[in-house]
């Protein structure tokens, strides 16, 4: 997209803002001309960092709230021209052993971000972060949206919800809003401390401490990735392509790994390292989704999308940026 953009001198929210996702595609839009207003809680188990924002922390309004409190919503979103409603709890985890915090992020707030749009701003359109987590173990691969949804883990449910939600209020109320479901996404920015974003995280902190990355189980399980420069992409097109409006799209990368050997492509683009199988922790093992990589056909067909980012390069790029910056991340 270049600079005469729809996005240039236009009014744009990113809930989730200072997160991993969220900050990157600020920081698009900041360099494309937008008046862009981050929304975020910072709480800590979460994923938001103000060191993700602090090259553009003065060119966006930055608004701590949570997305729980409607009130804060309703007034966020009423002059808003776009919303990228990228805000969740995605620990797979913590959504088990918490998981009404999860329904009232993932579902709940999601509803009444909704609500304030249809009530006060019923022309905003709307990009939701969804997840391929609600497809749940793969009956087939590689997995396209009508592959049934059967989540494993109550972090998927309640993104099916929010995502259910958005496709909803188009239909019902004609609210413009359209959901991509993310892959594995990793780049700068995303969080390294703990495996609560994602297992690659952390992997990518042992290395960079000296420490050996922890493969579960035999290391064979499939995966796709994106780097988050290509989500931004998918994000920004998404916005913009009237046929995304009422659709769902997954997006993916036809550079499928399994992990025992995206471990080693690690050890060998840092030069150094080790890894090792270990085994699966049980309450991990009990919502693993085996092997999994996504059909992306509607994203490249609907937004004219494909990843640009190899896994090698992405993975240069993401140490590299941790090795600057690492120590805004580690604890
Ligand atoms: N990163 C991935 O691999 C991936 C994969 C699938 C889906 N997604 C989805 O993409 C979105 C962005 O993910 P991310 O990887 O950037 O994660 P992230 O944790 O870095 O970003 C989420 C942001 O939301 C904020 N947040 C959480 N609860 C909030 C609340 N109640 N009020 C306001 N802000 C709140 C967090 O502080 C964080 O900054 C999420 O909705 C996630 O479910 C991400």
């Amino acid at each position: 997209m270049t600079l005469d953009s729809p996005f240039t001198g236009r009014h744009v929210l990113i809930s989730g803002g200072c997160g991993f996702i969220g900050s990157m595609l600020a920081r698009k839009l900041v360099a494309l001309g937008a008046r862009v207003t981050l929304i975020d809680s910072l709480i800590p188990a979460y994923g938001g960092n103000l060191a993700n924002i602090a090259d553009i922390r003065d060119r966006v309004w930055l608004n701590i709230s949570d997305v729980r409190d409607p009130y804060a919503m309703a007034q966020l979103i009423r002059d808003q021209d776009y919303l990228f409603n990228l805000a969740g709890q995605t620990s797979h985890i913590d959504s088990m052993t918490d998981p009404f915090t999860d329904l009232e992020i993932n579902a709940t707030a999601q509803l009444s971000i909704l609500e304030a749009a249809r009530k006060l701003n019923p022309r905003v359109r709307i990009v939701f972060a969804s997840t391929r987590q609600l497809y749940g173990k793969p009956e087939y691969l590689p997995v396209d949206e009508r592959h049934p949804i059967v989540p494993v883990d109550i972090n998927g449910i309640h993104k099916f919800a929010g995502e259910s939600y958005h496709l909803l209020y188009h239909k019902v109320h004609g609210i413009a809003s359209c959901c991509l479901r993310l892959t594995n996404t990793y780049g700068p920015g995303m969080r390294v401390k703990d495996a609560r974003q994602t297992f690659l995280g952390i992997w990518l902190k042992l290395i960079l401490s000296g420490k050996s990355i922890k493969v579960f189980g035999d290391g064979k399980q499939l995966r796709d990735f994106n780097y988050v420069d290509d989500v931004v992409a998918a994000l920004l097109f998404a916005a913009t392509r009237d046929q995304a409006i009422g659709r769902v799209m997954n997006l993916g990368s036809d550079e499928v790994i399994s992990l025992k050997d995206l471990a080693e492509l690690i050890v060998s683009v840092n030069g150094a390292g080790s890894w090792e199988l270990v085994p699966f922790p049980s309450d991990r093992k009990a919502i693993d989704i085996g092997d999994y990589y996504g059909n992306w056909s509607l994203a490249r067909e609907l937004l004219g999308w494909h990843p640009n980012v190899g896994l090698k390069e992405g993975l240069q790029r993401s140490l590299e940026y941790y090795r600057v910056h690492g120590a805004s991340y580690w604890e």
